[in-house]
């Protein structure tokens, strides 16, 4: 999709939570501290209906960690347990996510921000359809913009070919690279859950969050 695509498709979203005018929201202006900004902002969509998720979800799950992260982890969408607690990965894998951050010493308090392509559980975990992704990133973009992360992380294959929009790219050729989205580095890795159902991919995993460490000493 070209950008002004994507600019249209984020003006449209903003024209349907916000009316006719064009909402800039004060705090987004004004504020060092992004905080009351992202909790006005999870106010204004914690509702939403954009796409049929929005009827079959328990929780809506918009995100947590601290609001002035430099790292952004960025998973697919919300399993069975972040739809019950609306915390994004708060199960097995999620457990083994606060490890990792841990060993590049941080922690889903600090330094970090954790949240999902999609803010709401399809249903039995089934991959998000592309018109549910098309309503769902631009919340993404607007937290990308209110956090300004020095970097965003990828969990995942889904994830990773979901936000670069390369369907049906293999984890391996997005792995090892940075990219960008929408004007901030990107490097895809292995979800968690991966790294538990087969742990040969830890290594590479461990390789990559040392990695990403590094990287963020220089942001
Ligand atoms: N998997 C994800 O991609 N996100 C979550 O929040 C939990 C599991």
């Amino acid at each position: 999709m070209s950008e002004s695509n994507e600019i249209h498709r984020y003006l449209k979203q903003t024209g349907e939570l916000f009316g006719d005018e064009l909402y800039i929201d004060p705090e987004i202006v004004t504020a060092d501290d992004p905080g009351p900004a992202l909790k006005s902002f999870y106010n204004q969509i914690k509702n939403c209906t954009q796409c049929s998720l929005g009827t079959t979800r328990d929780q809506f799950v918009f995100g947590v960690g601290d609001p002035n992260a430099s790292l952004l982890l960025v998973g697919e969408a919300p399993g069975a347990e972040e739809d019950r607690l609306g915390e994004p990965f708060v199960g097995r894998a999620g457990k083994l996510l606060d490890k990792i951050l841990a060993a590049i010493h941080r922690s889903r308090e600090k330094d970090v921000y954790i949240c999902n392509v999609m803010k709401c559980r399809p249903p039995n975990n089934r991959d998000p359809l592309s018109s549910e992704v098309m309503s769902c990133e631009p919340y993404l973009w607007r937290q990308i913009d209110l956090i300004r992360p020095g970097l965003i992380v990828a969990l995942g294959r889904v994830a990773g070919t979901t936000l670069l929009k390369k369907e049906n790219e293999a984890l391996k050729n997005l792995r090892g690279k940075i990219h960008d989205y929408h004007g901030t580095p990107l490097i895809v890795t292995y979800h968690p859950a991966a790294l538990l159902r087969n742990s040969n991919l830890k290594p590479a995993a461990w390789e990559d969050f040392q990695w990403i460490e590094s990287i963020l000493e220089g942001v």
